[in-house]
């Protein structure tokens, strides 16, 4: 079943074209240990992949590698069609450009207030005027959802649902094309979880991103995600929709898919 396409989002065969990411043979690791090891992933375009697993089998590993972040040691990244360690910096410098990221840990800087957090990836790749900065993060922080009062706040006065928005509304500062999303919902509520989902939904069809996210939520991944990727034993095991999941004989995707937890899910 690994490699299937069954999202009516996923091109039939192999159009390379669609193809956003393209990861084949990747190790990525510290020290003496492996996370991943020999592990194929796609991402195709305007899809939200969802991306699960075991904690400590590697996600945030992953994501960050496949970002540039912790130097791979084996394999090709291709994102866009361009391999980043085939590209020069100019390259290198357009691809980041074209990707969003909100990190599992927030990270929204705690001296800056939300307005001043979105502008951080402008101030760094654009040269614009401040009033233009201002009105552009303004936009973002409304289509994410917060208020103009809570452009003025610092992360320490916002709740947690709040910093998710935040990081997201910086993550979509530079307008992306893809979006990557490291266990966005984590510690929210299930309402205001199943609210930040239908933002990424929205945000998906409106804006045509592709989304990658990493994430535990059984609920994001059944309503949003068009294909689940399974990471366990330092690979991808299983890519697919979520019926393929509910299928595949696994000791984690069994326990996980059907466990008691997804018995809400699947009726
Ligand atoms: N900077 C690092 N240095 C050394 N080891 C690391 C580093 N970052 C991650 N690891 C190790 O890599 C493995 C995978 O970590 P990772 O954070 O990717 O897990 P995860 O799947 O994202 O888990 P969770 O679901 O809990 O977020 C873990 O064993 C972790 O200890
Ligand atoms: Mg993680």
């Amino acid at each position: 079943m690994t490699g299937t396409m069954t999202s009516e989002r996923a091109p039939e065969g192999l159009d390379t074209e669609a193809v956003v990411i393209r990861v084949r043979g990747l190790t990525s690791g510290f020290g003496d240990i492996n996370v991943l090891e020999n592990l194929d992933l796609d991402a195709y375009r305007g899809e939200i992949l969802g991306v699960v697993g075991a904690s400590g089998t590697g996600k945030t590993v992953l994501l960050r590698t496949v970002l540039g972040l912790i130097p791979k040691r084996a394999g090709t990244i291709e994102i866009f069609n361009v391999d980043r360690a085939k590209a020069d910096l100019a390259q290198r410098e357009a691809i980041d450009r074209r990707l969003g990221v909100l990190f599992q840990q927030g990270a929204l800087f705690s001296s800056l207030n939300v307005l001043q957090n979105v502008q951080v990836p402008m101030r760094e790749h654009l040269r614009l005027p401040q009033s233009l900065m201002d009105e552009l993060a303004l936009l973002k922080i409304e289509l994410v959802g917060l208020s103009a009062d809570a452009a003025i706040k610092f992360p320490s006065e916002l709740s947690g649902g709040m910093i998710k928005r935040a990081g997201l509304a910086r993550a979509l500062a530079l307008d992306p094309d893809i979006l990557f999303l490291d266990e966005p919902t984590s510690g929210l509520d299930p309402i205001s979880a199943a609210e930040f989902d239908d933002l990424i939904r929205t945000l998906s069809d409106t804006l045509g991103l592709t989304v990658f996210m990493v994430t535990h939520d059984l609920d994001s991944l059944h309503t949003i995600c068009d294909r689940i990727a399974v990471l366990a034993d330092k690979h991808v095991l299983i890519e697919g929709a979520f019926s393929d999941m509910l299928e595949f004989e696994h000791p984690w995707v069994r326990a996980y898919f059907r466990g008691t937890r997804a018995r809400g899910i699947n009726g």
